[in-house]
């Protein structure tokens, strides 16, 4: 048996939050939970595969190991996996794909084992059925991912398909919008609590008010998702998975939460109106149009997250003295809050001009970023100090 009732996971994500993912596997009912870098394993049973697909805030790709194996050259791999019943998850008119990541010195390049690889899944059929089942590098119905370390080869099944950052509730996007994941887990690092106003004044195509929205109603990201590579599995327990999914939708909730996104451009803020309203987050997310200088303070203390220009997609003529006012404005505007700025400008992060007392380090694709947060006193900190004796 290929997939047995136990199954460990290994569910991929951004650098910086697999902490936090491994928490909300927890809660999601994962066990063993173990955190590696830019993924988190963990085991349950296909429920909570499909569960974790359909809910998780964090995730980007959940795989499951089907086996390990240690490996003397590409002939030896090519007789280990053709010993595994591939018939099981998939029909021989269906499509696979392979891909192969190499951190050994067995193979100069990761092609052939991937070759050796595909060729025994493809025997496999064809000594079962007389039938070899086609190989397509996009939107195949099997993904197997193979990990050569030394000389150990893990073999993996992506459950997931295409990435899960790819909610599907994008309508369309301006330049330079984050990722939903990385949204979410800022949102989730700067500890924001729903019953506290939430205000992004440089909100894009709505990314982060998206998010918050449906993090404070319980809304499952997979919502949106039109198909989860699952769904095309042999084994895919459909009546199993209309139950999690029910369960998931049961728990979306009508709290009122104040959620404010403010954007500059006329046509951004288009697309972020179209975006909310996708999500069906309009009656949570509150957008304006205008300057960030000129956006009026929602009433109570609560966050700012902020996601400014920092030159790499967005040219802006004088980052440090758009930072700059971006500190002036939390100074005047925003005593009581928490602020919190990403960006991957260190010339912009000093213009801000505030200490920050948070400093998390997350990557935008490539880009080496900072996620800074800021206390913003009411008063003097002084004062702060001198009432708490
Ligand atoms: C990096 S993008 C934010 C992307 C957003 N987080 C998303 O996911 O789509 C920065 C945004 O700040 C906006 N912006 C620049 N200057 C502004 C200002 N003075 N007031 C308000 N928004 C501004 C830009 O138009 C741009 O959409």
């Amino acid at each position: 048996m290929l997939l047995k009732s136990d199954l460990r996971l290994v569910v991929s994500t951004y650098a910086g939050l697999e902490e936090l993912l491994s928490k909300e596997l927890r809660q999601l009912g994962g066990r063993d939970v173990e955190i590696h870098t830019r993924a988190v394993s963990c085991v349950g049973d296909l429920g909570f595969v499909y569960k974790v697909n359909f809910s998780s805030r964090l995730a980007l790709r959940v795989m499951i190991s089907l086996t390990s194996f240690p490996i003397k050259d590409g002939d030896d791999l090519y007789e280990q996996v053709l010993k595994l019943d591939w018939t099981e998850l998939m029909k021989v008119n269906q499509t696979f794909s392979v891909r192969c990541t190499l951190n050994s010195d067995l193979f100069d390049n990761n092609l052939y084992p991937a070759l050796k690889v595909k060729d025994a899944i493809a025997d496999c059929f064809r000594k079962e059925t007389g039938k070899r089942p086609d190989v397509s590098k996009t939107d195949s119905d099997l993904e197997v991912n193979v990990f050569i370390n030394k000389n150990k080869c893990t073999l993996l099944i992506n459950s997931s398909g295409d990435s899960l950052h790819r909610r599907g509730y994008r309508v369309d996007v301006d330049k330079a919008p984050l990722s939903e994941v990385l949204a979410a887990g800022i949102i989730m690092l700067s500890g924001w609590e729903p019953h506290k106003p939430l205000v992004d004044f440089m909100c894009g195509s709505g990314t982060i008010p998206i998010e918050a929205a449906l993090m404070s109603a319980n809304i499952p990201p997979g919502l949106f998702r039109k198909k989860f590579a699952f769904e095309k599995w042999l084994n895919f327990d459909e009546a199993l998975y209309k139950t999690i999914r029910e369960k998931q939708l049961e728990r979306i909730n009508d709290q009122p939460v104040r959620i404010y996104g403010n954007e500059i451009n006329k046509y951004t803020l288009e697309k972020a109106k179209e975006n909310v309203v996708s999500a069906g987050v309009e009656d949570i997310v509150e957008l304006s149009l205008g300057d960030f200088r000129d956006f009026e303070r929602p009433q109570g203390n609560g966050v700012v997250i902020i996601n400014p220009p920092y030159g790499e997609k967005l040219q802006v003529e004088d980052i440090e003295a758009l930072y700059k006012e971006i500190g002036d404005k939390f100074k005047k505007s925003y005593a009581g809050y928490k602020a919190w700025i990403f960006t991957g400008s260190p010339e912009g992060a000093k213009a801000v001009g505030l200490r920050n007392n948070r400093k998390i380090q997350l990557f935008n694709g490539p880009i080496d970023c900072r996620l800074l947060g800021y206390e913003l006193f009411e008063g003097s900190k002084k004062d702060l100090y001198q009432n708490k004796e």
